[in-house]
């Protein structure tokens, strides 16, 4: 057995999964005792979720990345931890060791204190997929300083909110960021975003694209610079903050159904056990193996499977910079020829894109490396699973569909590669610790009765590991978002079905959340972003099936402004002005995919917008769109239908 806790056979999930209601504390505290501590914990656990409040290992005293890297350096010390591709094929590679990896963590938290971070403090990250972005997330948790990481796709303005919000006074960026034939001016974002910032002190510049940036004295460095002092002075460690479990190990920006994203809190103890045991059980890791994980680590995938989760476990962990259509659509089957990839973990909107290119690009394409295969963040349809499982995996490879969240830290409902059985479209049985739930609008249970598959809101009775601990200097936010919709259950905000044999499938969000590409966006916050344009008076914005990124997002926007119809009188170009505003205000991610000009919105008499009618006309249904003698004015709703696009 290459973990002692490694689940290896069905009997054993099932036994596992026993123990785990039974007794959470014995169960939990048995797989902590693998861990390395400075100090074992008074309480395995404490909580109630009326506050909230969540403790685990409460007085136990650690640093994770003792547990991500010291602790295999007499071991591994030679063996990869990090291997490296970058954006363009003929790009040279790299290989961090799990020696090498320590060493530059450890030199770069060196540079963080020379530069005044201090345990607690909030350093914001923005960096493209190079391994300096794990550096620095590591020599962060290394000092016990707070990271925030802020995916390279967010406009200034939302970088400019996540540092107020998070009062942040450090930054680590790059000068620039290739995706693909894209090159993102990432300091040039960061000095827009520090126009009336008055709480940043220190930003440290990684070099990476050689775009010319503007270095602001006595607020910008170089990290090579920084380096090199502490390199000159033959520094290679630094001794790990003693932090307690239950201290933060850093806030993760993830949006909601209203107001402005909120920044999930992760600690320390609870995230590291949850995301390695996940890790290994999940993905059946065998030591010696390569793990591509495909996300970014803005992301909490990224986080939990690119960085923690694998390094905890000693594994090698590929971080790829680029996409995986550029150059071509084969660049996933090349980086999986070349490395020798084991496990392939990847989103179902990556999957759809590269279907459509066809099987040319995997033609002269080694993939006997792969074992394991996996799908994160949104439900798959049945023929993307299947193209996966026939073309990828060769029908040789179990397919893990792992359900999970921002907030979740690690995945709570997923099959186990081999061991448990998969089903095409569902992510099937929860993990050990997990008392998923259906309950209907009232938050009474649903409870099966015979063989027939119920549906409902998805909840959680109990607390597991990494269960978020709350939303960053706002604790009743976390609990009205999450845990005060349904008495004493954390609401997941998606739908599900559970059959007969217990598997559940995501049917999606319930709330006005988008799952855009497996993004999470607000309607309210691109509404928001929409109606800062200036011509605007008013929008509703709503998703709708899309062939590739899996929801598509539909604008319904009122527009009085002198431009509403241009030269063409199509209106196109108040369009292109509308996406040029929500890149401002958000980022590329959360452009419309549809904008549709409409006179009025389907109101109730109090001023309620009928989403439900604009969702079903956005999807093409045009009949059936309900009871809509309520609305103020039920005609507005055939203009809707017949100037649907
Ligand atoms: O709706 C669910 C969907 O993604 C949401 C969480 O998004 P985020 O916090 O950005 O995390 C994504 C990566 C973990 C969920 O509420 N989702 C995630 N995984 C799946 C999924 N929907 C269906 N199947 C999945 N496997």
């Amino acid at each position: 057995m290459s973990y002692p806790y490694q689940i290896k056979s069905f009997e054993a999930y099932q036994e596992a999964y026993q123990k785990s209601i039974q007794d959470p504390e014995a169960f939990w505290s048995a797989i902590a005792e693998h861990f390395t501590w400075k100090k074992k914990w008074d309480k395995v656990l404490e909580w109630n979720f009326t506050e909230p409040k969540v403790e685990w290992f409460k007085g136990g005293k650690l640093n994770i990345t003792e547990n991500c890297l010291d602790r295999h350096l007499a071991t591994k010390g030679n063996h990869p931890a990090i291997i490296w591709e970058p954006n363009a094929p003929d790009e040279n590679h790299r290989i961090l060791t799990y020696k090498k990896l320590h060493e530059k963590v450890c030199q770069f938290a060196h540079v963080l204190k020379n530069n005044g971070v201090k345990k607690g403090d909030r350093v914001c990250i923005y960096m493209g997929m190079i391994p300096e972005l794990a550096i620095a997330v590591l020599a962060c948790a290394r000092i016990g300083a707070i990271h925030s990481v802020v995916f390279g796709g967010f406009s200034a303005q939302s970088i400019a909110d996540r540092l107020e919000d998070a009062k942040a006074e450090f930054i680590v960026t790059c000068d620039g960021a290739y995706r693909g034939a894209k090159d993102i001016p990432l300091k040039s974002v960061i000095d827009d975003a520090l126009i009336g910032n008055k709480t940043v002190k220190r930003v440290i510049v990684a070099t990476r694209t050689r775009t010319p940036v503007s270095m602001i004295k006595g607020r910008d460095v170089w990290w090579e610079d920084e380096m090199k002092q502490v390199e000159e002075k033959g520094i290679t460690f630094i001794e790990a903050e003693v932090m307690d479990a239950e201290d933060p190990l850093f806030i993760l920006y993830t949006s909601g159904s209203t107001g402005k994203p909120k920044g999930v809190v992760h600690s320390v103890a609870g995230y590291m056990i949850y995301t390695n045991y996940t890790f290994v059980n999940v993905f059946q890791y065998e030591p010696g193996q390569v793990h591509f994980c495909t996300a970014d680590i803005g992301w909490i995938t990224g986080h939990s499977y690119i960085v923690y989760g694998p390094l905890s476990a000693g594994a090698t962990s590929l971080l790829f910079e680029g996409v995986p259509t550029w150059p071509d659509a084969g660049r996933f089957w090349d980086i999986v020829d070349k490395y020798k990839v084991n496990i392939l973990y990847t989103a179902p909107t990556a999957i759809r894109s590269l279907m459509g290119f066809g099987l040319g690009p995997l033609q002269g394409k080694n993939l006997s490396s792969l074992k394991v295969l996996g799908t994160v963040g949104e439900p798959i349809n049945e023929e993307a699973w299947h193209w996966y499982d026939e073309h990828v995996g060769k029908r040789k490879c179990p397919i893990v569909d792992t359900w999970w969240q921002t907030e979740t830290g690690g995945c709570l409902i997923s099959n186990l590669a081999g061991i448990t059985p998969a089903k095409p479209g569902w992510a099937t049985l929860p993990m050990p610790g997990l008392q998923m739930v259906l309950v209907d609008e009232n938050g009474k249970e649903i409870l099966q009765e015979g063989e027939a598959t119920i549906s409902g809101n998805l909840c959680i009775k109990a607390p597991w590991p990494s269960i978020l601990r709350t939303t960053y200097g706002d604790h009743e936010r976390c609990r009205t978002n999450y845990f005060a919709t349904y008495e004493n259950m954390y609401f997941t905000g998606d739908g599900a079905l559970k059959n007969k044999d217990g598997f559940f499938r995501i049917t999606g969000r319930v709330d006005d959340v988008l799952n855009v590409s497996g993004h999470r966006i607000g309607t309210a916050e691109v509404e928001n972003a929409i109606n800062m344009h200036a011509g605007v008076v008013e929008s509703a914005v709503v998703g709708y099936p899309h062939d590739i990124k899996g929801q598509g997002i539909y604008a319904y926007v009122i527009y009085q402004g002198s431009h509403a119809q241009d030269t063409h009188g199509t209106g196109d170009l108040v369009r292109k002005d509308i996406l040029q505003t929500v890149t401002r205000i958000i980022g590329a991610i959360a452009k419309p995919d549809k904008i549709q000009f409409v006179s009025g919105l389907p109101k109730t008499r109090s001023g309620k917008i009928m989403r439900r009618i604009l969702r079903k006309i956005a999807e093409g249904e045009t009949e059936n769109l309900g009871d809509t003698s309520t609305l103020l004015d039920p005609g507005i709703v055939d203009e809707i239908k017949n100037g649907r696009l």
